[in-house]
């Protein structure tokens, strides 16, 4: 296991060993800029026979990337996390610059979260010179974000690619709100033989059930709470799929509940095979469905989803 720094013998008093515990926890996380220096540490993990779990983000960190830390905390002996605000899987320039950033509270956050270190790498880092490869995705990338996003899959694939053979990671956790992100990441890792299990931990919602997002901090919170619809839909949205086996029914009935609204504008709504991606014409046929929704809440654009198994 990882070497916690030492607590000191000679605090004895119960309060100055609270401390000395919060303290062993707080000073556990190593900040690594450099390819280099993180190359150095992940190698000495693997001469220990040291599993790594890593969490890929772009920081603004909240619960729900919080949970994928906790799963990797509990599933492995060192946790890597990166925070670097991806230029490439941008299509608006608008976006990357008003992309919420906030490396100090981050920092707090993965040292309380048992997080060991952190790679928070500089873009010139990552990219030295602009990347000429190109990883395209089929049938992959031609329905939901790939559809309305142009380049974005080709964008995260370039960086995790990079991320997952620098960190040499066992396990790496991807929440389930990003489905597709997930299921694309999974076949790069399948078809290229990454050494790494891809792993997707579910969506953790705030109390009114909208899925968590570092975009949900532009929200005023009067939307916040009117974008409660999105996941109130898709709950109703598969349950009326379950019992009415009907795509088209389903399709309609989100329609109409987006059409009522006015900060709110849908722009897809998606149900089809979880895994592959593909359309389909009976429900009854496949096994896991996924029903995807993509709405601006004013400028602020939110995704969200849910998984439902048939067989
Ligand atoms: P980011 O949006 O920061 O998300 C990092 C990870 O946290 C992703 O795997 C995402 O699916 C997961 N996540 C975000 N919100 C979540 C929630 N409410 N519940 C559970 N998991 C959640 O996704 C990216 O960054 C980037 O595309 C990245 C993979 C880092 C590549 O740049």
């Amino acid at each position: 296991m990882y070497e916690k720094p030492l607590s000191f013998p000679f605090m004895k008093s119960n309060n100055v060993l609270l401390l000395s515990q919060l303290c062993g926890n707080l000073c556990m996380l190593k900040v690594l800029n450099s390819i280099k220096s993180i190359r150095r540490e992940v190698i000495s993990y693997h001469r220990k026979n040291l599993k790594i779990g890593f969490v890929p983000t772009m920081g603004a960190l909240h619960k729900g990337h919080l949970k994928l830390v906790e799963e990797s905390v509990n599933e492995t002996d060192i946790t890597i996390v990166s925070i670097f605000v991806n230029p490439t899987q941008f299509n608006d320039s608008n976006d990357l610059k008003n992309y919420p950033r906030d490396i100090l509270k981050d920092k707090i956050l993965l040292k309380e979260s048992g997080c060991h270190i952190l790679f928070n790498p500089s873009p010139e880092e990552i990219y030295p010179n602009k990347p000429e490869t190109q990883i395209s995705f089929g049938k992959l990338e031609k329905e939901m974000e790939g559809k309305y996003r142009e380049g974005h899959f080709n964008g995260v694939a370039l960086v995790v690619s990079k991320l997952l053979n620098i960190v040499q990671p066992d396990i790496a956790y991807f929440g389930q709100k990003d489905w597709q992100q997930y299921i694309i990441i999974k076949r790069l890792s399948e078809d290229l033989n990454f050494n790494s299990k891809i792993k997707f931990v579910p969506t953790v919602r705030e109390t009114n059930g909208l899925a968590m997002s570092s975009r949900n901090q532009r929200l005023t919170s009067d939307l916040k709470e009117k974008s409660a619809v999105i996941y109130d839909s898709l709950k109703k949205a598969k349950k009326l799929l379950r019992e009415s086996n009907d795509v088209k029914l389903v399709k309609e009935f989100i329609e109409t509940i987006f059409a009522d609204e006015n900060q709110l504008s849908l722009e897809y709504f998606e149900v089809i095979e979880a895994y592959n991606l593909d359309r389909f014409e009976d429900p009854r046929e496949v096994e896991t469905i996924v029903l995807a929704i993509a709405v601006y809440a004013d400028e602020v654009r939110l995704i969200d989803n849910v998984l439902l198994e048939l067989n």
